[in-house]
């Protein structure tokens, strides 16, 4: 379904730039061969401001503090904008940009623009899946090679000049299960079979019979418990939605094999915390692999930091060498299709995935 009819001859079309690296003048320049009628809007920020290190989930105050400065221009941008492409989202943003009609994610989460209430009738989203999926399956496989192979602790008898073996596990004939065959979970998928992993995935939208190309069986969400009982290695790359709040709990992680290796590069929100450092500190678990935790950044003080078989990293599974410019590609062709009145790419159901 297209987002609106194609613009008359003289009508603009205000593109607000809520990312500060689109603020380049190849951006604009490129946003302008799009269309004639395209007009880009900076949303400026102020210089050094630190929006870089700012986690998106939570929507902010308007202006944000790495702005505070440039509030009235970011007013007057936000308010003639009918298209947005961004990161972090305003809380009020329906009431301060009132002719918004689509908003393009930068990342492949949105669960920033459900809860600034972004109006499902208004306002069509588009997010970035897929642009990561790649590069944050290597960073999986990275780190299952890590854990499997031993590498940490080769290295710690290294620098101890020791001659230690440290032999480890085969991925092939091991079973790899996915929550979340969305374009995360299937890159990670390709890549489990390239290793002759057994791969099983779970899908919210899995209808009984349906097979997949990636995965040798299907699970639907309420096969959860079955399918986690089967796995060597579970990864979970599911949306933070209501439904999926702790999908991963005390019970879910029991029903893991002994051994097993649970990999989080979703939503701190989708694995109950405490339920995994009870599993991890009694060796049920072998190991868990953290890229997003349920408060972000991870507090000091959290005991995950210590645990000798959490393997953590600072919500960086995507690498950044070509995501950017990838997204803005993306945004391109999408703007095109806005203009020209065709359906955009990526859209995301957010009632589907449950966002009210
Ligand atoms: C990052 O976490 C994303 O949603 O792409």
């Amino acid at each position: 379904m297209a987002v609106r009819k194609p613009p008359s001859r003289n009508e603009r079309v205000s593109v607000c730039l809520g990312f500060p690296a689109y603020h380049g003048p190849q951006h604009l320049q490129r946003l302008r061969a799009v269309d004639p009628r395209i007009e880009p809007v900076p949303l400026p920020v102020d210089p050094g401001g630190g929006w870089v290190a700012v986690p998106p989930a939570d929507p902010h105050e308007e202006p944000p503090s790495w702005a505070v400065g440039v509030a009235e221009e970011r007013r007057r941008a936000l308010k003639q904008a009918e298209a947005l492409i961004t990161l972090h989202t305003p809380q009020d943003l329906m009431t301060l940009a009132p002719r918004l009609r689509w908003i393009q994610g930068l990342g492949a989460g949105v669960e920033q623009f459900a809860r600034a209430g972004v109006s499902r009738e208004r306002v069509v989203v588009t997010n970035a899946s897929g642009v990561s999926a790649g590069s944050m399956a290597e960073f999986v496989f990275g780190r299952l090679l890590q854990i499997w192979k031993r590498f940490r602790e080769a290295e710690a008898h290294q620098r101890a000049h020791e001659y230690v073996q440290t032999y480890g596990r085969t991925f092939a004939g091991s079973t790899i299960g996915i929550v979340g065959m969305g374009s995360i979970g299937s890159a990670v998928a390709e890549r489990a079979r390239a290793f002759r992993l057994h791969v099983l995935g779970l899908k919210r939208s899995h209808r009984p019979g349906a097979t997949s190309e990636l995965a040798e069986q299907l699970f639907g969400p309420e096969q959860l418990l079955e399918m986690l009982a089967q796995c060597d290695i579970v990864v979970v790359a599911a949306p933070a939605t209501n439904a999926t709040r702790h999908l991963i709990d005390a019970t879910a992680l029991a029903a893991m094999r002994p051994g097993a290796v649970l990999v989080n590069v979703a939503r701190g929100s989708l694995v109950d915390e405490p339920a995994l450092i009870q599993a991890l500190e009694s060796g049920h678990l072998a190991a868990a692999v953290l890229d997003v935790f349920e408060q972000e950044p991870l507090p000091k003080e959290s005991p995950l930091w210590d645990l000798a078989n959490v393997y953590i990293s600072a919500h960086s599974s995507v690498s950044t060498d070509r995501y950017l410019d990838d997204v803005f590609d993306l945004f391109l062709d999408n703007l095109a299709r806005y203009v020209a009145g065709e359906p955009l790419r990526n859209r995301v159901d957010m009632v589907a995935l449950g966002f009210a």
